[in-house]
């Protein structure tokens, strides 16, 4: 045995000697030695280069540690490949290898000349451009430059002689221009991968020579800031795989070039502008394994064809106009894992089919407006993890089915017309992040105290269903600490007491409840970003929350006393709503002037008194401001103007004596104005330039002492009551513009009876206005909806011109001076619904037919010649006007369409305000605050 275990120890020694000699002897034919020439072209470079400190994230040394002289063979090196044959260095990855520096032609990696691939992606080259040294390495067949700080202009004779490329990837080097891409690709016509991706293209334009190169495996042109029309031919291409031209929202395209055989299998097109819809022949790329087709505009139905493309794993078709319903067949799709069909217009049932996609792992069908119950068969995707129902009109009830869903984290019902209880089984769902239920018609009681055994469980939203009560845990030992609960309409009577021993709440919201008394205090100290108590009988003065605090919506309770100073702290507030209460007193003068990101500020139904303070000198983003139902008094502050993306202004009952501010025309953005039931006095100059208020699109002066005649030079510009365009509050993409939009269709729904939506309005009634109605109105103010006139001394006739406008809903000029007879054409208007003429010296026969047959004699009483229907006096002898020919009617609306045609050109320039709100809460906030900043600035 001793013998046998010695013979084993010598041979064991032996073979570990013998090892390195071994190894050299058996792999030396097959391992190249470098070249002494080609190694001290990398140590120089490594020299120049390779800064460990400099390491971008991601990046890692490792490669280049092995860079050093004493390692003579320098093929071993790490990111290096040498010939086999003749040891010249043929291949550099030094992807994510800490490289930085501005490199330029005497880098001495481009005297290399037997290179064939080089790849330098995600380092920091620190903005050089890309040396014309490359041009050398004529061998190259893979090029990656992609994420390195590569700028400046690319000409093409800076590559053109490198006609052995294959792969070119410059992504992501987003000051880099490319300038005559259409003649390099003629020079490097065996091109196969072309990665172009946040690079700009000098023309902007897809070269139409890449529909020619039947080489091409995969295309990515994404968020390159193209525009023009997309070569549909590409899509044709024999051996195309990956086709990424997403997110270039000028570029336009439409689905056509589908053919069979195609070996598609990444279609990436989203944000791009697609006309029409998707061809049936879609369902010929039955290679695709990714579409991703979100928001390009498509609408008409989703093909059945669909279902053919049976390699599919990611689906994605959110944010279109899709019309009709799913189509059953996407229930054949068994490899999905991802189905988007957020935002579209689908209708009808959910398809039980969709229960076959047993891999699905993300499921959204959410903003549709999909009918009938949640199917059970989604109860078989056991492998969902996001499931998003919301905002459709499902009914029935929630499936107690649903615990089936074991690795679910996501679920959204809310904003659907669900009823029945809450199923138990819901709490049982083990890995459940977060329950949004908002917006049903559930009953019965919601158990809390189940829900928050949870480990997981986050986010919380029970509000507004017709929940009878909501059980709260009882004991504090094992619950999980939340985020976020809502529990809007909930019956509640406090504030949840538990919520005193959780300590990660950032997002509460107890609106239009029953909480009466006093705020807890411990409420206050913690640091939460949203806190809505609004709608309830809280008392006291207003509590000041932590200075964490975003949103703060305390309108609708029993508040009183001033408005401490001390809110100033809350430098962080994006919105404030106190609306409704009993404050009284004056405003702390820091009141508008407090908080950088301040959106939105509602003081109305209040009784603060005194002078409105003055607003910041600085940057000011305040869009929203609601003094409305106050007392409020003097003239307005001149300090307005510093608010420059003030969208919406209500002032109205209030006792600000003033003259008419028309210096507030130069807000650009400023598209409500209400200063109804004040003091507003003198006459209505002409406004200073023809921008001026060119966002303006509801005003009220109504109930003020304004004078003078009305003033036509206003009526003649006001632009964005004269043409039509898209209406950014119909679709509000952020919590902020949500909340504020609420604030204001409050606000105008105290006042008008309707939510603003797209609504137009001139309100001048209740004044001393005199003269005649300016023809100016009737020919510019086209999309008016509501006109009010009334209550003033204005004489003459009632302009013909009115007649234009096609919307008018309401249109009220009782209580003038106003003679002649009433227009016919003025029945033309099918949308008017309100009309009133009462109390003028109108004469003559009272038009039928049209809309004339639906008005009441209120609308006509007090004109003492007013004749004929629906008045009681008869027209005896008065000569009954001549009807309204068809030739009459082929006028307006050619002259319309004139108009239209305007209105489409004027689209283009559509600059929405507080777009990207959305982002408050990430980095992108800030960048969006800068550059929105700056895009302004760059306006005046
Ligand atoms: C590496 O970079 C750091 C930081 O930029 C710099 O301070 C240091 O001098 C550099 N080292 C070399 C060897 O260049
Ligand atoms: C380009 O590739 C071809 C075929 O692979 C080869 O013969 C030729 O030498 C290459 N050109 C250069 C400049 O390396
Ligand atoms: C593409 O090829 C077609 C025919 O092969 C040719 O007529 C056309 O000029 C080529 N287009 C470009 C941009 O080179
Ligand atoms: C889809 O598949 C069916 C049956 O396999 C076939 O009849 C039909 O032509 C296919 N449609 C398309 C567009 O490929
Ligand atoms: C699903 O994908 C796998 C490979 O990922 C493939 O083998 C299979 O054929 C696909 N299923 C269908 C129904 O196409
Ligand atoms: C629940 O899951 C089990 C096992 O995955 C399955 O057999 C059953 O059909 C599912 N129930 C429903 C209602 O889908």
């Amino acid at each position: 045995m001793v013998g046998a275990w010695h013979v084993f120890r010598i041979l064991a020694c032996f073979l570990l000697l013998m090892r390195p000699l071994w190894s050299f002897s058996v792999t030396a034919p097959g391992k190249p030695v470098c070249r002494k020439e080609e190694l001290s072209l990398l140590l120089a470079f490594k020299s120049s280069f390779f800064n460990q400190t400099n390491c971008l994230s991601g990046g890692s040394p490792l490669k280049m540690a092995s860079w050093v002289a004493e390692e003579g063979n320098c093929c071993q090196w790490g990111g290096i490949t040498c010939d086999m044959e003749d040891g010249h260095v043929i291949g550099i990855d030094l992807s994510s290898s800490c490289l930085a520096g501005i490199i330029d032609s005497k880098a001495s990696i481009f005297d290399l000349v037997n290179l064939q691939e080089l790849n330098l992606a995600r380092n920091n080259f620190d903005q050089s451009e890309i040396p014309p040294a490359i041009g050398r390495l004529t061998g190259l067949t893979t090029l990656d430059l992609s994420g390195s700080g590569f700028s400046g202009v690319v000409l093409p004779e800076v590559m053109s002689t490198l006609s052995n490329l294959t792969t070119l990837d410059l992504s992501g080097n987003q000051a880099m221009n490319i300038s005559g891409l259409g003649e390099l690709l003629r020079s490097l016509n065996k091109i196969e991968e072309l990665y172009l991706s946040k690079v700009m293209l000098s023309d902007r334009k897809v070269p139409t020579i890449l529909a020619n190169m039947t080489s091409l495996r995969s295309l990515d042109l994404s968020n390159s800031r193209l525009s023009g029309e997309f070569p549909d031919s590409i899509f044709a291409l024999p051996r195309l795989e990956f086709l990424d031209v997403s997110l270039n929202n000028e570029l336009m395209g439409s689905l056509t070039g589908f053919h069979r055989g195609s070996q598609i299998k990444s279609l990436r097109l989203s944000m791009m502008n697609l006309k029409g819809g998707l061809p049936p022949s879609l369902g010929n790329l039955s290679h695709l394994t990714e579409i991703d087709l979100s928001s390009c505009g498509l609408w008409g139905e989703i093909p059945s064809s669909i279902g053919n493309l049976t390699n599919l794993k990611y689906l994605d078709l959110s944010s279109n106009n899709f019309q009709g319903p799913i189509p059953p067949s996407l229930g054949d799709l068994t490899n999905l894992t991802m189905l988007d069909l957020y935002s579209n217009r689908l209708i009808g049932e959910i398809p039980s089919s969709l229960g076959s996609l047993i891999l699905l792992k993300r499921l959204y069908l959410s903003s549709n407006k999909l009918a009938g119950g949640i199917p059970a068969s989604l109860m078989q995707l056991s492998k969902l993890d996001v499931l998003d129902l919301s905002n459709n009109l499902l009914t029935g009830s929630i499936p107690s089915q649903i615990s089936n869903l074991t690795l679910l984290a996501f679920l959204w019902l809310s904003s659907n017309e669900l009823s029945g209880p809450i199923p138990h089984s819901i709490y049982g769902i083990p890995s459940l992040t977060l329950l949004f239920l908002k917006s049903n018609s559930l009953t019965g009681e919601a158990r809390l105290d189940l829900l928050l055994e949870l480990k997981g469980i986050s986010r919380i939203d029970f509000s507004s269903n017709a929940i009878s009560s909501v059980v709260f845990p009882k004991s504090n030992a094992s619950i999980t600490q939340i985020g976020m609960l809502s529990l809007d309409s909930c019956n509640l009577t406090e504030v949840p007491q538990f919520l005193e021993n959780q300590n990660s709440l950032d997002w509460l919201s107890f609106s239009n409840n029953n909480i009466s008394g006093h705020v807890p205090q411990w409420l206050m100290q913690k640091p939460l970003q949203h806190l809505d108590l609004s709608l309830n009988n809280i008392q006291g003065t207003l509590p000041i929350p932590s200075t964490s605090i975003n949103y703060y919506l305390m309108s609708n309770n029993q508040l009183y006393g001033e408005v401490p100073s001390s809110i100033c702290e809350l430098k962080g507030i994006l919105l404030l709503d106190l609306a409704d209460n009993e404050f009284t007193g004056a405003l702390p003068p820091c009141l508008c002037n407090f908080s950088f990101f301040l959106f939105a500020l509602s003081l109305s139904g209040n009784n603060f008194v005194g002078k409105i303070p003055d607003f910041n000198n600085g940057i000011n983003f305040i869009t929203v401001l609601d003094l409305s139902s106050n007392s409020f008094e003097g003239p307005l502050p001149k300090s307005l103007l510093n608010c420059s993306v003030l969208k919406y202004v209500n002032l109205g009952k209030n006792k600000i004596v003033d003259t008419f501010p028309s210096w507030l025309g130069s807000l650009p953005s400023l598209k409500v104005l209400m200063l109804h039931s004040n003091g507003f006095y003198g006459e209505m100059k002409a406004p200073r330039n023809d921008s001026w208020f060119p966002s303006l699109q509801v005003i009220t002066l109504s109930d003020n002492n304004m004078a003078g005649i009305l003033p036509s030079d206003y009526f003649a510009h006001l632009p964005a009551m004269k043409y039509f365009s898209p209406d950014d509050d119909k679709y509000p993409n952020s919590f902020v513009q949500m909340v504020s939009m609420t604030i204001i269709n409050k606000g105008i729904e105290r006042e008008f009876g309707t939510t603003l939506g797209s609504v137009t309005l001139l309100d001048l009634s209740s004044n001393n206005f005199n003269g005649t109605i300016p023809d100016s109105i009737g020919d510019n103010l086209l999309k008016l909806h509501t006109l009010n006139l009334s209550d003033n001394y204005l004489t003459g006739q009632i302009p013909l011109s009115l007649a234009n406008l096609k919307n008018l809903e309401v249109l009220d000029l009782s209580r003038n001076r106003l003679s002649g007879v009433i227009p016919g054409v003025l029945g033309q208007i099918t949308s008017l619904s309100i009309f009133n003429v009462s109390y003028n010296n109108l004469s003559g026969y009272i038009p039928g037919g049209n809309q004339f047959g639906t008005f009441e004699n209120s609308s006509y009483i007090g004109n003492p010649e007013l004749c004929g229907t629906p008045l009681t006096k008869k027209c005896g002898n008065v000569p009954k006007p001549p009807s309204v020919t068809e030739d009459g009617q082929g006028d307006t609306s050619q002259q319309l369409g004139i108009v239209w045609i305007t209105a489409l050109v004027g689209l283009a320039g559509g600059l929405m305000i507080g777009v990207a709100l959305e982002h408050a809460y990430g980095a992108n906030f800030l960048s969006w605050l800068a550059a929105k900043w700056h895009k302004y600035q760059r306006r005046q």
